[in-house]
């Protein structure tokens, strides 16, 4: 069988080449081969010449766990009990619902592509080849899942401080799983259960970082959204970004199991561009919650104030609404 990864690598390593070559170089058929080129055109990887052949589109850095590694502080490796990049999967976040980890420790899987990369309030997430982070932990946290509201708004700090810590400036977040960076969408988080072990309840953090988005993938995205190649002081290595995250990340979920939300409150609130504004939140019922934003409550409910009193809101969609 045709191995994408390796046709690939071949193109980076020897530059442009004809499909008839290319089927020799891989022992593929002409078909398999074409096949191949168009699925990675469309996502970006691949650009066409008529006289030069099928070559990469851009410059493209593999993820590798080591490169993560060695650059992760101490303090991070120590709390990895392993950490895999895999080429394709359908979503990071379903691939370690199914694994297992030591209940002092966590797991990391990160991958090249999703085929099915999910979002929250069933979106789908654009996820094309070697161009953007999909992370996925696994971890543990004493007591029962309520344990884990708010979990989300500490993760978007972690992710805004390591951003910030490799210079991208601005990173604000939206109630309860968006950073944004001037309004527009450049990373999202989804946390899922992955069952119950000895009353600690098993958590998969997901996050979905843009780095590099194709234009052909951007097409399928429905909310304004930005990706670092066009926020970023300079061009950042994917690798270098997924230490950066591990780093802020694993003793932000330590501190989280350990205290919950209350001791991120005030950091939260410094980036929460929804807190003054007129918004509504919409429920899956069809109903609406309008009002002003007063910010996030202890366990990580958006406050909405409005004639009728003050709304704790746990779920739904919220948008500002222009005067
Ligand atoms: C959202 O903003 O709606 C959440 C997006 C979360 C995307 C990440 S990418 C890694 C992990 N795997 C998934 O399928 N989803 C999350």
């Amino acid at each position: 069988m045709l191995n994408e990864r390796a046709l690939i690598m071949r193109l980076q390593r020897s530059g442009p080449k004809h499909v008839a070559e290319l089927a020799g170089l891989c022992d593929a058929t002409v078909p398999e081969i074409v096949h191949c080129l168009h699925r990675l055109c469309e996502e970006g990887v691949l650009v066409a010449n008529a006289a030069r052949g099928y070559g990469l589109a851009r410059d493209l850095e593999w993820l590798d766990t080591d490169a993560i590694l060695t650059r992760s502080a101490t303090h991070a490796r120590a709390s990895i009990d392993q950490l895999d990049v895999a080429w394709s999967v359908d979503s990071t976040n379903t691939q370690l619902r199914h694994t297992a980890v030591a209940s002092d420790k966590v797991r990391v899987l990160l991958a090249e592509r999703q085929t099915g990369g999910r979002g929250r309030l069933g979106r789908s997430w654009q996820s094309p080849l070697a161009a953007n982070l999909y992370l996925s932990i696994l971890r543990e946290f004493p007591g029962g899942w309520s344990c884990l509201s708010g979990l989300s708004l500490a993760v978007g700090l972690a992710m805004a401080q390591a951003l910030e810590s490799l210079g991208v400036a601005s990173i604000a977040l939206k109630w309860p799983n968006d950073v944004q960076i001037g309004g527009r969408k450049l990373g999202g988080i989804l946390i899922e259960g992955a069952g119950e072990r000895s009353g600690n309840v098993r958590a998969v953090i997901g996050l979905g970082l843009n780095v590099a988005m194709p234009r052909q993938a951007a097409g399928h995205i429905d909310q304004p959204w930005t990706d670092l190649a066009q926020v970023a002081p300079q061009l950042l290595s994917r690798n270098a970004l997924a230490a950066a995250l591990l780093d802020c990340l694993l003793p932000t979920l330590e501190r989280f199991a350990q205290q919950g939300l209350t001791p991120f409150l005030s950091q939260y609130a410094q980036r929460d561009v929804l807190r003054g504004q007129a918004v509504a939140a919409s429920f899956g019922d069809g109903t609406q919650c309008l009002g002003i934003a007063q910010g996030v409550a202890d366990d990580g409910a958006l406050r909405i104030r409005n004639a009728q009193g003050e709304h704790a809101i746990y779920a739904g969609e919220v948008s500002v609404r222009r005067a």
